[in-house]
């Protein structure tokens, strides 16, 4: 009861285990129960999972036997128990640990982990003293084995079914990016269109105009991929001492002209007193980029929206903050709830909504906070906050 209890439980796989080769080595009164499972990587390994009792338990996770080898590789290639009162005694034993714990043990009770037909591993047992395994011991531990699959087969069941939906998420995901991606491409074609014709007429404005639409598509793509990068998993930012006020001065200077084509107003209130903080310079960028564009994005245009990118120094909070502020329409409750989910865009074809999820996973890494306020009509202000301490590692 004790170990279908362990089986049933929500605890995490390797704990399940230690908990059953525990509970197996007190019942069966034996000095080691320890579960080997063929590894992942390298399928001709059997590697030491859980153990109770033997002095290797604290390496688990060591390559114990290959398969086919010792007495516990041979169970696994054989897919049957083995049930010995003295194992060096079997031509088949080799040593596993060589320490003096190792030497006392002698009887020996191997079976292996089926899942269906195939053998994931082995449940070993070993006493200290010669002596045979009554047939209910052999019942018994082959009953405790089966639980052990049962383990195994519910944890893999779940592993397969969050790689599907993870898969189901990245195939929804890509076909949004690549409309985006389309969507700018048709802009380049205008653009392209507009350099071209121009420059057969000699019309400098219209070949200007299509080189503005082309070097702003080209923007996109860049903080698209940018953003990307970002997000995939072996990202980390390097912390460095910098001049924020001085980054988004040079930022400001980027997004002017996208801002001034809808007729934004995009305006700097900088605190003078900021100090330099711990920041990794191209990270923060685009964290704070992809608040400015999202400000930019929903104002309507030539209707006197603004924009304010603007620095704090709190002492007494510890924190500097930086703010983006926009007079748009605000954003709508059921929004709010989902804007910081990967991939959530209320712009269609024009967002791939991984904008607020890099800049939040950004400013996690600095160590800091993004908050917003937000009400209708009126606008909205995201903060970030970083912390002023300038000696953090
Ligand atoms: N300042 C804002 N005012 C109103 N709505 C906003 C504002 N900032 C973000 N949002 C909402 O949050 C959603 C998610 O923003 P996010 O930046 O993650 O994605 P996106 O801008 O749609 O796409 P991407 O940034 O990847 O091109 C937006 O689609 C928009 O609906
Ligand atoms: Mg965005």
């Amino acid at each position: 009861m004790e170990i279908s209890h362990a089986v049933g439980s929500v605890m995490e796989l390797g704990d399940i285990l230690q908990r059953i080769v525990e509970t197996g080595a007190r019942i069966m009164e034996t000095n080691t129960c320890s579960v080997y499972l063929r590894d992942d990587d390298e399928p001709e390994f059997l590697v030491l999972h859980a153990s109770w009792g033997l002095s290797r338990a604290e390496e688990l996770g060591v390559r114990g036997f290959r398969w086919g080898e010792g007495l516990p590789g041979w169970s696994a290639q054989h897919n049957q128990t083995v049930a010995l009162a003295n194992d060096r005694h079997d031509g088949r034993w080799a040593q596993l640990d060589d320490t003096a714990k190792e030497a006392e043990l002698k009887a020996y009770l191997g079976t292996p982990l089926r899942i269906q037909d195939d053998v994931a591993g082995v449940l070993t047992f070993r006493r200290a003293a010669e002596q045979d395994w009554t047939h209910e011991e052999v019942i018994f531990a082959e009953f405790i084995a089966k639980q052990v699959a049962i383990v195994l087969e519910k944890a893999s069941l779940y592993e397969e079914k969050v790689e599907a939906e993870r898969l189901a998420a990245i195939a929804v995901s890509l076909s949004g990016v690549a409309h985006y991606i389309k969507n700018v491409l048709q802009n380049m074609m205008g653009g392209s269109y507009f350099v071209e014709t121009g420059l057969k007429r000699g019309d400098v404005d219209k070949a200007r105009k299509g080189w503005e639409l082309l070097q702003r598509s080209i923007g996109k793509i860049q903080a698209l991929v940018e953003n990307m990068l970002t997000y995939s998993r072996d990202w980390k930012c390097e912390l460095e001492p910098l001049d924020v006020n001085a980054m988004l001065a040079q930022m400001a200077q980027q997004v002017e002209p996208s801002a001034f084509a809808k007729g934004i107003r995009l305006t700097l209130e900088l605190d003078e007193r900021l100090p330099e903080l711990q920041a990794d310079e191209d990270a923060l960028h685009d964290a704070v980029l992809n608040l400015v564009t999202n400000a930019v994005d929903v104002l309507e245009e030539n209707t006197g929206g603004e924009v304010c990118v603007r620095t704090r120094r709190d002492d007494a909070a510890g924190v500097a903050r930086i703010c983006v502020v926009d007079n748009g329409p605000g954003i709508p409750p059921d929004v709010q709830e989902k804007m910081f989910t990967l991939f959530f865009t209320t712009k269609g074809r024009g967002g791939t909504g991984i904008g607020l999820s890099v800049t939040h996973r950004i400013i996690a890494e600095h160590h800091g906070s993004l908050s917003f306020d937000s009400s209708p009509d009126e606008g909205t202000t995201f903060t970030i906050e970083l912390p002023l301490n300038t000696d953090r590692g």
